[in-house]
This record gives structure tokens, sequence and C-alpha cells, in this order.
């Protein structure tokens, strides 16, 4: 079977360090593995769903992610980076889906609930943020992906596209491809919290580190981080539980990080034991933190310096890519359209 794998993100802000650990960093793996095609989608039309009423923000941050995405290391030259919008073919699919939906299966969609009493959107619901999952099932089957790599409070949302998926084989025929989720080894990852330790990282709440954050302002954010607020004095015994910066310890850190920062232990084992016993200060597990999350962030900074320089180069690579998944689009959306018995001309 044919692996092709896409993703995508809504272009609402630059991304963090959350996003990193839960998805940016399987994709630059997946890129280095066997594949038969790999996209990534800036997912402007999803983001406009929520954000209909403020296009400027969108389209901004549409360049701020494409500027993290290269930044990171993904490479256009491996993966296709496209933006969802310039295929007009997935708003066909997408009409053609909702008939195989019901609107108590959409408000059933737990990702989908928890946005809506987020959003306080109380009864009066827009249709097309309802609908978003419709049209991330058209995103998956338009470009037959079947791996997709997400953070698990997307898994509703595979869900519901192989169910259009079965719906859709089993009135038309053998046409599109179930999908499945790869989620990332490291439970910790799912779901980063946001350095209050209270929710998930996240831009509305103000408690992200940003991939774009410069030296002074991670060490700022590293030093205000939540820890164990019962662990006063250093030689008090300290809690690992909900502790941000173990969280982050354990996402981030790795032996070799050890030797070359903090000597006196061998590895996360080691420090964790030394601290719930007493004697470990915050002061020091979070200088560590600091330089685990410079020793990733550096470069990264320095890459998006670089194409900061160089904008119309990160243009054309959208402008490429998307010309690219468009080809893909259209010859797939003569297949669907041929099953649902509307090719007339063809
Ligand atoms: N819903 C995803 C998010 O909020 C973004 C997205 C849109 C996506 N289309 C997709 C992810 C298709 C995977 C596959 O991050």
């Amino acid at each position: 079977m044919s692996k092709i794998i896409l993703t995508g993100d809504r272009p609402t802000g630059k991304l963090h360090i959350g996003h990193y650990a839960g998805s940016i960093r399987k994709r630059l793996e997946l890129q280095n593995t066997d594949f038969d095609k790999m996209y990534v989608m800036i997912a402007d039309s999803q983001a406009l769903t929520d954000n209909f009423s403020n296009p400027s923000k969108v389209r901004d941050n549409v360049m701020e992610v494409a500027l993290d995405y290269l930044s990171c290391g993904i490479d256009p030259k491996k993966v296709t980076i496209f933006v969802q919008s310039m295929i007009p073919e997935l708003t066909e699919y997408t009409f053609y889906f909702l008939n195989l939906v019901t609107l108590s299966r959409l408000e059933r969609n737990p990702t989908v609930k928890s946005e809506l009493k987020q959003k306080e959107f109380e009864t009066s619901i827009p249709v097309g943020f309802l609908c978003y999952p419709v049209s991330q099932a058209a995103d998956i089957t338009l470009f037959e992906a079947n791996l997709i790599p997400v953070g698990d409070d997307q898994l509703p949302m595979i869900e519901q596209t192989n169910e259009i998926v079965r719906k859709f084989n089993s009135l038309y025929g053998d046409t599109l491809k179930e999908c499945e989720a790869v989620l990332p080894e490291n439970e910790k990852s799912f779901r980063l919290p946001g350095i209050d330790g209270k929710n998930k990282m996240s831009k509305s709440l103000g408690n992200c580190i940003y991939l774009a954050d410069d030296s002074k302002t991670v060490y700022e954010k590293v030093m205000k981080m939540y820890t164990d607020p019962n662990h006063i004095n250093v030689n008090d015994p300290g809690q690992i539980e909900g502790n941000v910066v173990f969280i982050y310890l354990d996402v981030f850190a790795n032996d070799s990080h050890f030797e070359k920062y903090l000597p006196e232990f061998k590895n996360l084992n080691e420090l964790k034991e030394a601290y719930q016993k007493g004697g470990v200060g915050d002061v020091k597990i979070k200088k560590f933190l600091y330089n685990v999350l410079e020793e990733l962030l550096t470069p990264i900074r320095e890459k998006r310096q670089e194409l900061e320089n160089n904008l119309d180069y990160v243009y054309d690579v959208l402008k490429e890519g998307s010309k690219e998944a468009r080809v893909v689009a259209k010859e797939n959306l003569k297949k669907l359209k041929h099953a649902i018995k509307i090719d007339y001309f063809d």
C-alpha cells in the first residue's frame, strides 16, 4: 500500500514548542523516511471558520506558520507545503461530503464540542465552524492520504473522516481510502501544558513559548514557570507531578543534555529522584531546562531570521507547493465526480 502523509495547522498564530513536540518533531522524522508523498497544509480556510471576521489575522499568520515550518527544517524538496484555500477542489469535496454527515453527529464530535464551549457561541453556532471536520475529511481524502501525524485532539477528526469514507464507498463504490493518525511516541508530547501549568499551551491563554521567541524571552518564561508551590526551600522534598519544568524535561531533555549542562546527574531519572528527596532548587532545574530549550531553539531562530530577509523565497515555496497540490487535486476530483455520476461531459 502506498504511504501518503498529510497534516496541517490553522494559521492563527506563530507556532510554539507545544506544536514542536506534538507535531513538527514527528514531521521532521517522517520526511526522512520512505513514503510516496508528504503534504503539509496551512489550513487558512479552516482558520476562517472561527476567524471569519478577522481575515488579516489569518493572512498574516499564513506567512508566520510557513516561516516556522521552514525554520524548523521542514524541507520543501521532500514535502509539499501548500495553502488550503489555493485548492478550490477541497470545497467541492466538502460539499458532497456534507450529504453524508448528520447534524447530530457533528455536534457529538468531542473536539468541536469543547471548542464550541470555549468560544461561547451558545445557540448561534456558525454552520461553517460546525462543519469544519467535514472539510478536514476533504483535506485528507482529496490527497488520498492514509497517514496523518497529529496530536490526540485530532483523533475525532480522523474517526469522522473514516466514517465519511465508509459511507461514501458504500453508496458510490470503492473510491476513497481510510486513514490513520500517527501520534507522537512520547505521551507527554500530546498536550504540553502552558508555562502556567493550568492548561494546554495556547495562544489565547498567553502561556506559550514560541519557536520565534528570543533568548531573553525564553529565559524569562522559564523562570516564571509553575513548579511545585510547596517546594519553598531547596531542601524541601519536591513534587514531579504537575511540575511544568519536569513535564518539559520529559519531552525535550536527553542524556547528552545532562552531560553538557548538568553533569552532576546522569539522566532525568536521577534528577527527579534528587528533586523528590529534597536538595535541588527550582532555579537549578529551570536553568537546565533553559539550556535544553535553547539548544533546540537557537538554530530555529537563526534560520527564521535568514528567511525573514528572504520572504520572496518563502512565498515561492508556498506558491510552488500549492501548484503541485492542485495538479493532484484536479485529477482526484475527477474520480470523485465519476463515482457520484456527475461527470456529464467527460
Ligand atoms: N484541525 C487541524 C488543527 O487544528 C488542522 C488541519 C486541517 C489538519 N486539516 C487537516 C490536520 C488535515 C491534519 C489533517 O491543527
